[in-house]
């Protein structure tokens, strides 16, 4: 095929999918990637979330496009349709769910490892060394021993998924891989506290325990698992019959911020022979900072750690990890190579082990390239920084909201989350409908975007600091407004607290 002038629109090549104009299309790439990273510049003086306008969905649903169209004008939709409209979670006034805000240096990470295109799940190549690289990293901030072994995952979900599948394969007393869960002589069960993520429940339902197997302890005031409920129940489990073999501590729960007591569990894992994996999806990186080293210092000894880095390390989505101190035990769990995937001493084919042999993908995208991107360019230490400011802010904040009067503070400020609400002379639903109109209020006006949960069964506006971009002023701006909603609605109680849950 001739590649004339009319070949010269970038995204229409000739045979091939690439482009008759390079250097039409590297201007194209520019313009795209100037318009996203303005936006982020001037992100402070954005709304925080927008809601995506009814005329872009309809346009989102239009069918299969069978025809090319020119680059420049998918990058037009892009850029009219789409950057406007992302999570928020880019904005200082993020404090919803638990999110980091990305780095540029990550997203150019993301976007390197978009144009290399490797594929990660093994073979010899370079980006298996820098994803070995990554994990020796994890190594060093966990203090986990050099014969461990790790994988970076979509997220924590999916490293507790890992984490658990190498626990039940260690700890059954059959082959469940080739025999299945039905064969175990004893029903396997392990533990929780009544906090932790839903993740773990999953993992539990989707290995085959379910999710019944998994004994939620009860937490003490502090909501951290309660020691000594932990041994009861251990107790009362093998007397009935069953195998306990598994605990999961967390070193930052979801909805408060608690640390379980690590070394305690870790000890009581020792003693009972129980593995135990933690849940450190971001409380547990607060141990690259001095304060809060001691209390997670204790994750070492865990079996296995899932965490990630999309979130307090500032990594764009999606990159988290998860490391098992017992590689074989890990490897057992997956590994699984047939002639088409042979193993070769020279070539293309080496490069052993695979990281297809330590978790259920063959294929894996360069993931671990955003990751180097974003550690390199800060170093761990200015985003340990971060860290340590985030849970200052949230101290603060909790100092504010112990202050005012129209405020209540829910639960005890651990780490980074503040759970609290607009207290008012209203019934218990009432004020669970006023706390949940607050927060959707600020959300729809573009001013923050706090997150909800349920404290001891009571409506609670949750902010979570895992931002970098975050100002104690954007704090001082969210309580006002909390006051000044909370003041509006409750003087016009009756439609507002009804009208669409808001
Ligand atoms: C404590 C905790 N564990 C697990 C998860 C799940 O992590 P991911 O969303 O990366 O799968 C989260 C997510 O917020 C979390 O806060």
């Amino acid at each position: 095929m001739s590649r004339g002038a009319g070949d010269a629109e970038p995204g229409r090549g000739g045979d091939s999918l690439d482009p008759a104009d390079w250097d039409a299309l590297k201007r194209s790439f520019h313009a795209a990637i100037d318009q996203a990273i303005d936006q982020l510049r001037d992100i402070r003086e954005q709304p925080v979330w927008r809601p995506t306008p009814e005329a872009v969905k309809a346009r989102l649903s239009s069918a299969l496009p069978r025809r090319p169209e020119a680059l420049d004008a998918v990058i037009r939709r892009f850029a009219e349709d789409i950057l406007p409209y992302g999570t928020g979670n880019i904005h200082p006034r993020f404090f919803g769910w638990v999110h980091g805000s990305g780095t540029l240096a990550g997203a150019l990470g993301e976007a390197l490892a978009g144009l290399m295109n490797c594929n990660v799940g093994g073979r010899d190549h370079v980006a298996v060394h820098v994803e070995r690289q990554v994990i020796g990293w994890c190594r060093e901030i966990f203090a986990y021993p050099a014969t461990s072994s790790g994988l970076l995952t979509s997220g924590t979900s999916m490293g507790t998924i890992i984490a658990l599948a190498a626990a039940r394969d260690a700890r059954a007393e059959i082959d469940v891989r080739q025999h299945g869960m039905a064969a175990a002589p004893r029903r396997l069960v392990g533990y929780a506290s009544s906090e932790a993520h839903s993740c773990v429940a999953k993992a539990f339902d989707l290995l085959g325990f379910g999710r019944d197997a998994l004994r939620l302890v009860p937490v003490d005031a502090d909501f951290r698992l309660s020691l000594p409920r932990l041994a009861e129940m251990i107790a009362a489990d093998r007397a009935l019959g069953f195998h306990p073999i598994v605990v999961v501590a967390s070193a930052g729960t979801v909805n408060t911020g608690a640390i379980d007591d690590l070394a305690g569990i870790a000890a009581l894992c020792r003693a009972e022979g129980l593995w135990l994996h933690v849940d450190a999806a971001f409380g547990g990186l607060a141990v690259l900072t001095p304060e809060f080293a001691p209390r997670l210092g204790a994750v070492a000894e865990a079996d296995s750690i899932a965490f990630d880095f999309h979130k307090w390390l500032q990594v764009p989505y999606d990159a988290g990890a998860v490391l098992v101190k017992d590689a074989g035990a890990h490897r057992a769990a997956f590994a699984d190579r047939r002639d088409y995937l042979a193993p070769a001493k020279r070539g293309l084919a080496g490069g052993e082990p695979w990281f297809c042999d330590y978790g259920p993908e063959l294929s894996r995208g360069f993931r671990a390239l955003k990751v180097w991107f974003t550690i390199k360019t800060h170093g761990i230490d200015r985003l340990a920084e971060v860290i340590a400011r985030n849970c200052r802010q949230a101290r603060r904040l909790g100092r504010l909201v112990a202050e005012r009067r129209e405020l209540e503070l829910l639960a005890p400020v651990s780490l980074n989350i503040v759970c609290f609400r607009f207290a008012a002379a209203l019934d218990a639903a009432a004020l669970d409908r006023l706390n949940e109109a607050i927060v959707a209020e600020l959300q729809l006006s573009g001013i923050a975007a706090p997150s909800t949960t349920k404290i001891g069964g009571r409506a609670a506006i949750r902010v979570a600091l895992t931002n970098h971009r975050t100002r104690d002023e954007d704090l001082d701006l969210l309580l006002s407004e909390v006051r000044r909603l909370g003041r509006e609605f409750t003087s016009a109680p009756a439609p507002l607290l009804a009208v669409d849950g808001r």
